[in-house]
């Protein structure tokens, strides 16, 4: 079964307790680096205390040896899983993975899922066919360089499950229920369809935590992929 994971996308230590005192049965969170910037480590003990599993969201893409350093410091204080840009190379993904042991997963994020097909173009240097297309270039890069699984639309979970095989981890934002506000994803599933296409971890923020009923949101959530 889907993995589901809370994105702590608030603003201290405090908001962050209080919304998970509200919600039972929470296990994986993610920290990104508007509350990591705030908090640090400390908040990761923490959550790790009250029994949480740790996503460090800091989407690391610096040489080598900069990202080896930085997640063994990650591995050092508890966390489970960190993303870095899979863009930052063969070299950069393996020097994660060296730092990370068995004791913390490494997923690449291929494409962020806030570009367009002529911003990618733009940035690239030349024409691209569709953003899934660099998702999946990019995902085969980062899976030879050791990568555990990437992050990605849930859009592209078939696609990369078929291609990367039963083994991958596919950590997936852009959950939202057809009555859900987008925000700012354009590119949308359901957390059902997003399981049955082959995620492993479900990333969901806004909706649970612009819920009036965050409880009954989370729980909600829980029951549509059981
Ligand atoms: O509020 P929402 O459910 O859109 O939150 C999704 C979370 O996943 C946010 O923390 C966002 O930073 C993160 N994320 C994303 N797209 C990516 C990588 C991470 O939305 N490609």
């Amino acid at each position: 079964m889907a993995e589901l994971v809370l994105a702590l996308d608030v603003a201290d230590r405090e908001a962050a307790l209080r919304l998970l005192d509200r919600i039972p049965g929470v296990g994986w969170v993610k920290l990104g680096s508007v509350l990591f910037t705030r908090t640090g480590p400390a908040l990761i003990a923490e959550l790790k205390a009250r029994g949480h599993q740790i996503f460090l969201d800091l989407k690391w893409h610096d040489i080598p040896n900069t990202v080896q350093g930085a997640v063994a410091q990650a591995r050092e204080v508890g966390v489970d899983m960190v993303t870095v840009h899979a863009l930052g190379g063969a070299a950069m993904i393996a020097a994660a993975k060296a730092a990370a042991g068995d004791r913390v997963q490494v997923v690449a994020v291929t494409v962020l899922t806030s570009h367009s097909t002529a911003e990618l173009a733009s940035l690239l240097g030349r024409p691209t066919a569709t953003p899934a297309d660099e998702v999946l270039r990019l995902a085969r890069l980062a899976r030879q360089a050791g990568a555990d699984g990437v992050v990605s639309s849930p859009l592209e979970t078939a696609l990369l499950r078929a291609d990367l095989g039963p083994g991958a981890l596919l950590v997936t934002p852009g959950i939202r229920s057809p009555t859900d506000p987008k925000g700012d994803q354009t590119r949308t599933a359901t957390a059902a369809e997003a399981a049955r296409a082959g995620s492993t971890h479900l990333v969901v923020g806004r909706p649970v935590l612009q819920a009036a009923d965050p409880a009954a949101a989370w729980a909600g959530l829980v029951e549509s992929i059981r």
